[in-house]
């Protein structure tokens, strides 16, 4: 039997349809923004609704998205746009909280960057009743959904955000099985969640939590960088272990050669939040970039098109800076570009292209 709500749901979308077209050139969307700036018909947009700086570099945000957010899986991210004097900007954040949250909230716990622009901003400005614009989660980093006998969670620096909405989200969910909670931070004063996370683990036989604090030895659990004796001791069982890890490369390059040794890279499971590693090839980075719309050509560094016209001076759009958002595309007007993830070459002209992940194979005019 159909209930009245869903009904009345279904009703309010025709409604907005048609007032929709009506409304053309700007959309429904434009007109009630004005009024209520969280309410969209078809974009996710979330209001702050609790700001709390819990180290001396992150923010952690807590936010009520409207109707168009769709829940997440425990280790996925949302795209946050964000308007900084006047420009949109957008950046990937993983949820952290529990995936089983029941009151339609998600939290963001976002570290400050000493020249980032977003993370910043946010930490210095976010306001409580402020409006965000969002995706759908995404991502593929995901906690299972079945239990594993044991899983190992290593992460470092603000790579703790995804790791910790998997534990969070295990314990909602009743799981018993072992876990070991293995990150790095520079000081203790840095951990996020280090709280939270030395109660769960003083009142849970099965969670194991091992700090180490790089920048202060002595005061974590462990000292130094990840190694194998580091590594047996934090988990003995690690071998054995469904693992997780994000952090910066150092750990995941660690983490991954140690899995790899023991035959066991496929039960690894990794989320970078930058991209590291550029492919260009000796003799192929000769020639000239040219940024048409502005008119500016400078020779060719070897680094993707993004850093490039940084570096000249330009502020293209851009999110994640590792070809997953797509929020830098821009039209190669001529030339060849190689995609920094998978060699690829591209030829122009007029095609789209991915500026943070295109290196220009000689002489290469993009439309910014
Ligand atoms: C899938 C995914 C999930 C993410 N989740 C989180 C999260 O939960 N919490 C969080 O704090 N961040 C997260 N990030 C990183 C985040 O998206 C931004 O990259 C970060 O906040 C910096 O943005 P910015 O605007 O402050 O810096 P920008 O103004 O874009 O960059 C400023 C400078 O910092 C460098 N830079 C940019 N990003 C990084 C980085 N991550 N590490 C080191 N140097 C960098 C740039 O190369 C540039 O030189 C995630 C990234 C991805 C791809
Ligand atoms: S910035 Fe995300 S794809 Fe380029």
């Amino acid at each position: 039997m159909m209930t009245a709500r869903p009904l009345t749901k279904r009703f309010l979308r025709q409604a907005i349809r048609v007032f929709d077209a009506a409304a053309t050139p700007y959309g429904v969307d434009r007109y009630v923004e004005l009024v209520r700036p969280s309410w969209s018909s078809t974009e996710v947009r979330a209001k702050v609704v609790r700001v709390e700086r819990t180290t001396p570099r992150t923010v952690t945000l807590t936010l009520r998205p409207n109707g168009n957010w769709a829940g997440f899986r425990a280790g996925q991210y949302t795209q946050l746009s964000v308007e900084i004097e006047g420009v949109q900007h957008t950046r990937c954040y993983s949820m952290t909280n529990a995936a089983t949250d029941r009151h339609g909230l998600i939290e963001l716990s976002i570290t400050a960057h000493p020249e980032g622009r977003v993370s910043r901003h946010l930490r210095q400005s976010a306001t409580r009743g402020q409006v965000l614009g969002l995706t759908k989660a995404q991502g593929l980093f995901t906690l299972p959904h079945a239990e594993p006998d044991h899983m190992l969670l290593i992460s470092g620096g603000s790579g703790i955000t995804p790791v910790m909405s998997m534990l969070r989200t295990r314990c909602a969910l009743g799981w018993t099985n072992s876990v070991t909670f293995l990150h790095y931070a520079l000081t203790e004063s840095d951990m996020l969640y280090r709280l939270e996370l030395e109660e769960l683990a003083r009142t849970s036989p099965n969670v194991r939590l091992v700090r180490v604090f790089t920048d202060e030895p002595g005061t974590g659990d462990l000292d130094g960088f990840l190694s194998l004796d580091q590594l047996n001791a934090a988990d003995p069982g690690w071998a054995s272990a469904e693992a997780f890890v994000c952090g910066p490369a150092p750990l995941m390059d660690a983490t991954r050669t140690l899995f790899e040794e023991r035959g066991r890279g496929g039960h690894l499971h990794t989320e970078a939040f930058t991209l590291t590693q550029f492919t260009a090839e000796a003799g192929t980075i000769d020639g000239t970039v040219r940024f048409g719309a502005s008119e500016i050509g400078r020779p060719s560094n070897g680094t993707p098109l993004l850093n490039q016209a940084e570096a000249a001076g330009l502020t293209p759009l851009h999110g994640c800076r590792m070809g997953i958002c797509h929020t830098c595309t821009r039209t190669l007007c001529s030339g060849v570009v190689r995609d920094a993830v998978t060699g690829d070459l591209t030829n122009g002209p007029d095609v789209e292209i991915r500026i943070c992940i295109s290196i220009p194979v000689g002489d290469v005019e993009i439309d910014l």
